[in-house]
């Protein structure tokens, strides 16, 4: 192996060591983090990080203006409401309408915790319902914390990697699990992270299909809401919109994060959409758990409370701000974020032109979305070998390893903390990774 790496070779793999870790590359994002600060600190030199997802933007100032003026109206001392405070019920309502052009009443939309806590909610409830549906089903890859979040609950689980079930053939995948009868409901995230692959309408169309046919609740993970930048998804009332499987079935709960496409993801603000006819449905068993057989009443009064007893005032207020001046057609979030497709294209092109490939490379059979995320291997690499190695050029990432991915070759690259200014660095780093290690 060439020593002569850009980062200093001896104090890279004694960093290495020092973690105790069996196989670095098959460390956990908290980990790698921990392990390049290590490096970043000994060296004095700063690494291109894109091991974590975290959002590189300024939060909207209409946010945190309406943050503050709640907290000096004295609402600190007071409890909210669990199922959120009525103006943020309100925008949450009109914001699914604006953009997803779909019609949600202000009582299913839900403030929790960050989007995490609504899909845990929603697995706890989801996975109550039915004594007979004892099971999830994620469409991998995934976000690693949704199957932690299963675990912790002892709840049980199955996953296949979507790569090769694209298009038409997702159908019969998917419906070989469903049909066994015992999953409660579908997780998948759209954008989907890390592989950064949007579900088609088809594709949508297919998973609340067999939603409606085997009775499954489809928890749609809208993490990374409209930031599919292939489409101008930025005005409020117009189409084209963020797709969703909301429109193809009626057994859904959608998941929306303020953490990226409004930079808030300090303030843990985010919302949980129940449709209106799942919201009212009576689900018997639930009455094992809770006072109501209702899963909307159970989801609030039951789950939401147990966990927190609802959420933060203030981000509250920062939300609903936010999602007015968006309906309003007053604060285009979209646009703010649009940054990150135009970093992943040109950081794209850079690995590509030393000899890099794109793993998950197409939406059945359009180019993948320039977004948050992009996915990289080198020829004769494993992934997590990969990861260790690049260490060395000042370059950090994820191994695909680790969300369920059976593309093992494979990294997650996250573009939200580089700067254009360390694009330089990033190609001189990828150029000598490269000369060391050439293609045949
Ligand atoms: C797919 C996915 N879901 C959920 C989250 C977390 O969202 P929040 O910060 O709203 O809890 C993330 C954050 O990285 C994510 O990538």
């Amino acid at each position: 192996m060439n020593k002569d790496t850009p980062i200093d070779f001896k104090t890279v793999e004694g960093k290495i060591k020092e973690t105790g870790l069996e196989k670095v590359g098959r460390g956990t994002i908290r980990e790698i983090v921990k392990l390049v600060n290590d490096i970043e600190t000994a060296t004095g030199k700063k690494y291109i990080r894109m091991e974590m997802g975290v959002p590189g933007l300024e939060p909207p100032s209409v946010g945190i203006e309406a943050e503050i003026d709640a907290l000096r109206r004295g609402l600190a001392s007071k409890y909210p409401m669990i199922e959120g405070v009525a103006s943020l019920k309100e925008e949450a309502s009109r914001f699914v309408k604006m953009f997803l052009n779909i019609d949600v009443s202000p009582r299913g939309c839900l403030s929790t915790v960050g989007s995490l806590q609504g899909s845990f909610a929603a697995f706890i409830t989801a996975g109550r319902r039915d004594e007979k549906k004892d099971t999830a089903l994620l469409i991998d890859p995934c976000f690693p914390v949704h199957k932690q979040q299963l675990k912790v609950l002892g709840q049980k689980f199955e996953a296949f990697d979507v790569y090769n079930y694209r298009g038409d053939k997702l159908y019969e995948k998917l419906e070989s699990y469903l049909k066994k009868g015992n999953i409660n409901c579908i997780l998948y995230s759209n954008p989907n992270n890390p592989s950064w692959i949007c579900f088609t309408e088809k594709e949508l169309n297919i998973i609340g299909e067999l939603a409606n046919k085997y009775d499954v609740v489809v928890l749609e993970d809208l993490a990374y809401f409209c930031m599919d930048f292939r489409k101008d998804l930025s005005k409020p009332g117009e189409p084209p919109y963020q797709s969703t499987v909301a429109n193809y079935t009626g057994n859904y709960i959608l998941f929306i994060s303020s953490s990226k496409s409004f930079s808030y993801a300090g303030q843990r603000s985010g919302l949980m959409i129940i449709s209106d006819e799942l919201y009212q449905r009576r689900f018997p068993d639930l009455k094992r758990y809770y006072s109501s057989d209702i899963l909307g009443y159970a989801m609030v009064y039951g789950t939401l409370y147990a966990l927190s007893a609802g959420t933060s005032h203030s981000p509250q207020y920062g939300l609903a701000a936010m999602l007015k001046a968006a309906n309003d057609g007053e604060y285009n979030f979209v646009e703010d974020v649009r940054e990150y497709g135009e970093r992943a294209a040109i950081m794209k092109k850079m690995f590509t032109d030393n000899g890099f490939q794109i793993v998950y490379d197409k939406d059945e059979d359009k180019p993948l979305a320039d977004g948050f995320y992009f996915t990289i291997s080198y020829p004769a690499f494993e992934g997590v070998d990969l990861l260790e190695r690049l260490l060395y050029y000042g370059i950090s990432a994820i191994s695909l390893d680790i969300t369920g991915s059976e593309r093992t070759e494979g990294l997650r690259a996250c573009v939200s903390q580089i700067s254009r200014s360390q694009f330089p660095d990033l190609e001189y780093r990828l150029k000598k990774f490269n000369e060391h290690h050439p293609v045949s």
